[in-house]
Formats: C-alpha cells, sequence, structure tokens
C-alpha cells in the first residue's frame, strides 16, 4: 500500500480524459486501495485517477455509510438541480457554490469488472458528478462565471508561489 501524489489545479494532467478499463487484474486492484488509501489520509469525499496522474476511468467515494469503487462509471439518467457547496482536493482551501442535477442514475462496473448501477441524490449526486468530471478531464472550477473561475486560478497560483518559497 502506498499513498498517492495528487495533482493540483492547474496541473495540465488534470485536463486529460481518461481511458476505459480493459484489464481487470491485481493492478487494478492495488491502484483501487491507494486511491482509497489516499481519499481517507487527506480527508476527502472522493477521489478520481485523474487526480493522481493515472490515466483510468477509476474513482472511488467515501461518505457517510456510502463506500463506492466505480470503474468504467457512466451518468446515464439525471433530474433536477442543486446548488451547494463543493470543494476537490486537487484545489486546496477552495470551496465554490455549485450547481449539479439533483438526482442522477449511474452505471459502473466494479473492480472485478462486474456491473452494477446506482441512483443517487444530494450530496451523493453532487459528488458522483464531481468524480466523473474529473475522469473526462472537467473541474469543478468549469461550472463557475469566467470572473469567478479568474479569481481561484490566481489565489491557487498564489499560494503555489508561496509554498514554493518556503524552505
Ligand atoms: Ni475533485
Amino acid at each position: 500500500m502506498s499513498l498517492l501524489k495528487i495533482l493540483v489545479y492547474p496541473d495540465p494532467a488534470l485536463r486529460e480524459p481518461s481511458k476505459e478499463v480493459e484489464r481487470f487484474d491485481s493492478e487494478l486492484g492495488n491502484f483501487i486501495r491507494d486511491l482509497w488509501e489516499t481519499m481517507l489520509a487527506y480527508d476527502g469525499v472522493g477521489l478520481a485517477a485523474t487526480q493522481v496522474g493515472k490515466n483510468l476511468r477509476v474513482c472511488v467515494i467515501s461518505w457517510k455509510e456510502h463506500r463506492l469503487i466505480l470503474v468504467n462509471p457512466r451518468i446515464t439518467g439525471t433530474e433536477g438541480e442543486q446548488i451547494g457547496e463543493e470543494g476537490c482536493l486537487s484545489f486546496p482551501g477552495i470551496f465554490e457554490k455549485i450547481r449539479r442535477p439533483l438526482k442522477v442514475r449511474v452505471e459502473a462496473v466494479d473492480e472485478a469488472g462486474k456491473p452494477f448501477s446506482l441512483e443517487a441524490d444530494g450530496f451523493l449526486a453532487r459528488a458522483l458528478c464531481h468524480e466523473i468530471d474529473h475522469l473526462d478531464g472537467r473541474l469543478m472550477i468549469d461550472h463557475l462565471s469566467h470572473l469567478k473561475r479568474e479569481i481561484v486560478r490566481k489565489k491557487l497560483l498564489k499560494r503555489s508561489k508561496e509554498e514554493r518559497k518556503k524552505p
């Protein structure tokens, strides 16, 4: 087991669309375990493979009693809308109000390749949209106005400069 390095915006790898998983082997299982442990270690609700520089359609979510491992997930239906605060391990310290569907239906396979589907609403629907967005190279700031996006970008650039100045 090892903790993975989380990429921070504006790392260009966060924009890479991920490839479908085709091999359900022990290498995939080990990667999913590392992704899971990394999410927990950083206190995240979710983490996508894209965020650790791995170009695979895999994401994990841990929220309340929900423990989800999603391989090759697709949103197959949405209903309604909600606006709520969202954060992301690739945007440290940034929390923004973002519009998402109120309900989603997702189809995916598990780490052994077995298909399953689920329906979720509220915060879990938000988390699913957020993580599946990552797999398509889409980020939470893409849902913000141009002006707000610029403010977030400047904040994170300033922070990364300050980080580099630290001894
Ligand atoms: Ni995120």
